[in-house]
């Protein structure tokens, strides 16, 4: 009797293991016809680094697959949709520099730019968030060291696409931004790389190297020349229309996740990639990957890893950004709130914490920011944002945060995927660079260039034509 039940629980777990193999199968024959997608390319997320890499390589000729494991693309884009209305608030991603990479982008979806606009509050008070005191503080004309920042910047010219760094690397890219800043002479630009670098919890504290590809020389020419924006101030116009694009021809999966990577698998050099998706699971076959995801390890989970890939991904930090749109703030409308700190370097806010409560095109609809150099969880984050709203001491303003009301919210986590100084010298961008083609997988998205959608894109460009070569390589 006991032998028998020994044998049936065998049985049993051979029929489990069983299951779930089939679950992860990459034999042909576990799979329907429909449910095999072979391609050239498979993109996984479909954010603002995947979205450009699938259109462009479809534009030159390869099929593709999206895996995106939210419901829609667009990452970081986000936009609201006012009920009464239908008018669109874009509470993520808003603005792009006017160049040539972004105009030919949104003409391909047929999507008109204009100049950004920036909504129009006619007052800004200034108040540090962790007392609610409005501060009597005005913000340092960023000219002349706009002019001394590009001196530096042009030292660097690796350091225009992409994070090329040659060996050494120079001294003043690994000293904390505030030591750069006082070795020369940045002080008054300090507010405005806040502003531009929002998400960047403590860019002080970091490598100058991350400062300089966030506010990089185009990035400056583009602060004179004025940012661009979809004429209809609705970011996602691209990615409806990329969804539209992509779902028509079949390559396209939503709300889908990699169950496992099997790479270069055969001789022919083909990936096969299992991916549940809410139609059930579907193999993919493609010649090569795009990961277009924030390359740390919990993203790569069922990927056949090796030690020189692993090495790169387990050494990311991150961080945290959140956003969100709330109603009934008792705040006039009309004003924008913004976080400074009575004594805190630079008169920068004290983070984790707001950077404001700022008006958008709707009337008493406020867009909340908030960034912390750690992950929060977003019902404290929410409840930060209440209480911040509490503390608020204007003269003649009573704001009402029991009657805050949320609208919209998003945790952007990770965000700003960085390492050490002592990672940087020890080689480690010239290591993750190295991953590119590797295997016959190509990286975008931010971690490879800087937390700025034109950027990546002109980035993303960058790879085309390695990803097109690798066709013919014999691998
Ligand atoms: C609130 C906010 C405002 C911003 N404003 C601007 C701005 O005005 N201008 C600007 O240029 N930049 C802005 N940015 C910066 C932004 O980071 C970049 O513009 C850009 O979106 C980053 O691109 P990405 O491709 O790296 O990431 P994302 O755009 O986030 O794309 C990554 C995609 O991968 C998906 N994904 C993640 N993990 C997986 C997985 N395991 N499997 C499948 N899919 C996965 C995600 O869901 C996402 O769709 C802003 C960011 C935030 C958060
Ligand atoms: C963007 O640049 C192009 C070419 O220089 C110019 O024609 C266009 O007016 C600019 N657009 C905006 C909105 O500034
Ligand atoms: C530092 O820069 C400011 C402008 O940002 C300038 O007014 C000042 O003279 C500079 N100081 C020195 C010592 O160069
Ligand atoms: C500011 O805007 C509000 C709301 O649009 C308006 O009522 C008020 O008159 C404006 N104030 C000034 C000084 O323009």
């Amino acid at each position: 009797m006991r032998a028998s039940l020994t044998t049936l629980a065998l049985v049993y777990l051979d029929f489990v293991a069983a299951v779930s193999n089939a679950l992860h199968s990459t034999r042909d024959e576990d799979y329907g016809a429909d449910d095999i997608i072979t391609r050239d390319v498979c993109i996984v997320g479909g954010g603002s680094g995947g979205t450009y890499a699938a259109t462009r390589l479809r534009e030159l000729g390869q099929s593709v697959v999206i895996i995106e494991k939210e419901p829609i693309m667009g990452g970081h884009t986000n936009t609201y949709t006012v009920p009464s209305s239908g008018e669109k608030i874009d509470y993520g991603v808003v603005v792009f520099h006017n160049t040539s990479i972004v105009r030919n982008y949104f003409a391909h979806y047929n999507v008109a730019l204009g100049p950004a606009i920036t909504d129009t509050a006619n007052t800004t008070v200034l108040a540090d968030f962790r007392t609610g005191d409005v501060i009597n503080f005005i913000l340092p004309d960023p000219s002349a060291a706009l002019v001394a920042w590009v001196t530096q910047l042009e030292k660097y010219p690796f350091l225009a696409t992409g994070i090329n760094l040659p060996d050494p690397v120079p001294a003043d890219l690994l000293i904390p931004f505030k030591d750069f800043v006082q070795k020369y002479n940045l002080s008054d630009l300090v507010q405005t790389i806040t502003e531009l670098g929002q998400g960047y919890a403590d860019l002080l504290e970091q490598p100058t190297l991350y400062a300089m590809k966030l506010l990089s020389i185009d990035l400056v020419q583009t602060l004179e020349s004025g940012f661009i924006a979809t004429a209809a101030r609705d970011n996602h116009l691209i990615y409806d229309a990329a969804t539209i694009e992509f779902t028509l021809a079949n390559s396209l999966l939503l709300s889908s996740h990699i169950l496992s990577v099997q790479r270069n698998s055969n001789s022919n050099g083909i990936s096969k990639i299992v991916v549940k998706t809410p139609s059930g699971s579907k193999l993919i076959k493609a010649k090569k990957i795009v990961v277009a995801f924030p390359p740390i390890p919990s993203n790569f989970e069922g990927w056949d890893l090796d030690d020189q890939e692993r090495d790169v991904f387990n050494t990311y930090k991150f961080e945290a950004y959140y956003t969100g749109l709330v109603t009934n703030t008792g705040l006039p409308l009309s004003t924008d709130v913004d976080n400074v700190g009575a004594n805190t370097p630079f008169n920068i806010p004290a983070l984790p914490g707001m950077y404001g409560f700022d008006v958008t095109a709707q009337p008493g609809l406020i867009d909340v920011k908030y960034a912390s150099p750690f992950v929060q969880s977003d019902s404290t984050v929410k409840s930060n944002i209440q209480s911040a709203l509490g503390r608020l001491q204007i003269p003649g303003v009573t704001t009402t945060p029991g009657k805050l009301e949320w609208k919209a919210f998003q945790a952007h986590v990770p965000f700003f995927d960085h390492v050490t100084a002592e990672d940087i010298q020890g080689g480690f961008y010239t290591r993750a660079n190295a991953l590119q083609g590797h295997r016959r997988v190509w990286y975008t998205g931010a971690a490879w260039e800087s937390q700025d959608s034109s950027a990546i894109w002109s980035f993303t460009e960058s790879l085309l034509q390695n990803i097109l070569q690798a066709e013919t390589d014999n691998v």
